[in-house]
């Protein structure tokens, strides 16, 4: 704080969603600068348990203002379904506000990215299917429909018109699909318009004042450092950029006001959908990660693959992002395994890589080289303090600080809110 990012520091669910919980009892803003309903962040409170996909984290605190960037992509249909499901779970998300700059997720979004990944086939990316990829691709080919389109009717029904005419083609004459009608989807985003009105900010303004004024914001990071478009494992990536610089072109701020980059990581690591992971283990050990550790995906329920740590890959994030910090969730789930392990170095080609490697077709025929950790087999998940861990779990959280270089300052035992420990 004042500034602080939290960001995946891998492929996606390390926990973000429960340390920008944590995090957000001091905060007044909490921001998305990326992403959109793809994410999927688990809170888990006293009594209950809430996974969010667009609206960020910072919403069960009535003292935070939720804001949404122009750098994320709204499905509107999603964001009042989202609103509902919290207000039915008494929480009030009225405070949330959305930028007026923010691109919209359409119809034809989710169509075509259900209809991409069939034409794909083996080599689909294994998306949310949420629309997330196509309402990007608009953006930067300069076809998209922003927020505040919707408040200028003649405009959205131009634009509609134009960006429809296309994607009918694509779809009728490429993919044999039936076209998409004009009328059904004007009428139900004009209806959109007076609902999300009272939404609707210059978000970049409300962040840069609060924190001229000393506040305190959180920017949630969705998905992780190697889904990143740019850094990520392209293209086993997602269309947008969940590294830390991603926080200030999706707000609107300077760079230079963020503090604190914290990177989230799970003490071994998870990927959902297709794509390299050195470090995955196709074998009963991966499986006894998936059950133990309930790695289904939040929002599609898939079986995430599940791996050893992986240094190189910590190191890199490490330095895409300029992580201050690291927030190492789920430790608990190790207390399952009589031997650990945490690859240091790939191997391949006859050469021993201990930086991401250049070329990413290493990535999917690498060796890792592992060093071995003795298990401390100890349920951990009532520990209140960090320097009450067993020994031989303290030796492996501060031998991973050692690999990366950066201090891990939370190590996280549960689910829960109580099961977080502070390191020194
Ligand atoms: P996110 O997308 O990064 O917010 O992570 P997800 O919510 O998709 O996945 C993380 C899962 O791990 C959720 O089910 C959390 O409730 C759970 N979780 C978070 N931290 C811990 C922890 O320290 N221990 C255990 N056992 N579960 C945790
Ligand atoms: P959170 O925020 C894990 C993955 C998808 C797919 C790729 C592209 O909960 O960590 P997309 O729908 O974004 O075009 O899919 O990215 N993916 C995630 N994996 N956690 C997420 O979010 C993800 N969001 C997208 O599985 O491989
Ligand atoms: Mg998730």
């Amino acid at each position: 704080m004042p500034a602080s990012v939290i960001l995946g520091a891998q492929w996606g669910d390390e926990g973000k969603g429960k340390i920008t919980d944590l995090l957000s009892e001091k905060a007044d803003i909490v921001v998305r600068y990326q992403g959109g309903n793809n994410a999927g962040h688990t809170i888990v409170t006293a009594d209950q348990k809430f996974a969010l996909s667009l609206i960020p984290s910072g919403v069960l605190y009535p003292t935070v203002t939720p804001v949404i960037g122009n750098g994320v992509v709204v499905d509107p249909r999603w964001f009042f379904e989202e609103m509902e499901t919290l207000t039915r779970k008494g929480i009030d998300p009225s405070r949330v506000k959305i930028s007026s700059n923010a691109h919209l997720i359409m119809p034809y979004h989710r169509k075509l990215d259900a209809v991409i990944e069939r034409y794909l086939g083996n080599s689909m990316i294994g998306t949310t299917k949420r629309g997330i990829g196509p309402a990007y691709t608009d953006k930067f080919s300069r076809s998209g429909i922003r927020v505040q389109d919707l408040f200028d009717e003649k405009i959205f029904l131009e634009k509609l018109a134009a960006v429809l005419k296309q994607k009918n083609k694509l779809l009728v004459k490429v993919y044999n699909q039936l076209p998409i009608d004009f009328d059904e989807i004007a009428e139900e985003y004009l209806d959109y318009a007076d609902r999300l009105e009272p939404f609707v900010a210059d978000t970049s303004l409300l962040v840069w004042e609060a924190l001229n004024e000393g506040k305190n914001v959180l920017f949630e990071g969705g998905q992780g450092t190697l889904l990143d478009i740019d850094h990520g494992t392209y293209p086993f990536v997602t269309s947008s950029n969940p590294t830390a610089g991603g926080a200030p072109v999706g707000i609107g701020i300077g760079p230079n006001m963020i503090d604190n980059i914290i990177g989230v990581t799970k003490a071994y690591i998870s990927r959902v959908g297709t794509g390299p992971f050195p470090t995955e283990l196709k074998n009963e050990i991966g499986d006894r990660l998936i059950d133990v550790g309930g790695e289904y995906g939040v929002v599609t329920g898939r079986r995430r693959r599940c791996g050893w740590l992986d240094m190189v890959a910590m190191r890199y994030s490490a330095r895409v992002n300029g992580l201050t910090e690291i927030a190492l969730t789920k430790l608990d789930i190790l207390s399952h395994f009589d031997t650990i392990k945490i690859a240091t170095a790939y191997e391949a080609e006859g050469n021993t890589f201990t930086e991401m490697p250049r070329q990413q077709r290493v990535l999917h025929n690498c060796s890792p080289v592992y060093e071995q950790h003795e298990g401390w087999a100890e349920d951990i998940t009532t520990v209140k303090e960090y320097e009450d861990l067993p020994r031989l779990a303290r030796d492996y959280v501060e031998r991973i600080e050692e690999l990366c270089g950066v201090p891990i300052k939370t190590v996280s035992v549960g689910p829960g809110r109580k099961a977080t420990l502070t390191k020194g």
